[in-house]
């Protein structure tokens, strides 16, 4: 369902060019929960970035069920983009508006009927545990809840894909424990196709079901979490796993 073909990401600037991804291929299946792990610096955000197009390749090809996201006009990607969540790291929320208006504002940009939206924020704000938060400001939420909201907000037009941007680094343990079920939950549930990346063993191991390996701009192993956890070949993932 995503099919990444040789891209390679420089980012001009002007001291100089840095190379962020050298040639990234993978191929992401329908239901997937798809672990990225590497260090700090070696492009899981701009590679993830790149599968909704928030970032241009500067070369290769980017297709979600055979359509060539690199290939689209603006108003198609704007089109397609509604088919992919996305979920940060830092949550990014809107801290003037409520944990509703935060939710209901892809809707409302997405010009879906008010009736429709009133009985949707319902059913996320319940699918995510904030039914008694829906008028509160995002100050007043924990870590773990900031992320609910961010959860329900990539979820609003009903995405066939959620990427998720280092999801659990800002949380602790038992919260993070409780997102991941919370993912878990989402993509049997709703069969969205989940693309997670990470620093962190722990969520590989609790949810992805597949893993791939991020090493300076490189994929450097892939295959089923069981299977690479069983017979790391990379010295990433050896030192990951130590
Ligand atoms: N907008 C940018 N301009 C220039 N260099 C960037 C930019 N974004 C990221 N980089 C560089 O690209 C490399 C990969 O960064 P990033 O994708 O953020 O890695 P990660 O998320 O794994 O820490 C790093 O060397 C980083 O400094
Ligand atoms: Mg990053």
């Amino acid at each position: 369902m995503i099919k990444i073909t040789d891209v390679k990401k420089v980012y001009k600037s002007k001291d100089g060019d840095v190379t962020a991804l050298k040639s990234i291929n993978l191929n992401i299946e329908q239901g997937d929960i798809y672990g990225i792990i590497g260090p700090s610096g070696a492009g899981k955000s701009t590679l993830i970035r790149i599968i909704n197009l928030l970032e241009e390749p500067s070369s290769g090809n980017v297709l979600i069920d055979g359509v060539d996201l690199t290939s689209l006009s603006k108003g198609e990607l704007r089109e397609e983009r509604k088919e992919i969540g996305m979920i940060f790291q830092n949550f990014n929320l809107m801290n003037n508006s409520t944990v509703s208006q935060n939710i209901a504002f892809p809707m409302e940009i997405s010009h879906i009927d008010k009736n429709v939206i009133k009985d949707r924020l319902d059913e996320l704000l319940d699918m995510v545990g904030l039914k008694d938060k829906e008028n509160v400001y995002p100050a007043k939420l924990s870590g773990g809840q900031k992320q609910r909201v961010g959860i329900a907000r990539a979820l609003a037009n009903k995405p066939k894909i959620l990427l998720c941007d280092e999801p659990t680094s800002a949380l602790d343990p038992v919260t993070t424990k409780s997102i991941l079920e919370l993912l878990k939950d989402i993509n049997e549930k709703l069969n969205i196709t989940i693309v997670l990346i990470t620093h962190q063993m722990e969520v590989i191991k609790t949810i992805c079901n597949k893993t791939a390996v991020i090493e300076n701009g490189l994929i450097v192993e892939e295959g089923l979490t069981q299977d690479i956890l069983a017979n790391p070949s990379s010295e990433t993932l050896k030192q990951f796993l130590s």
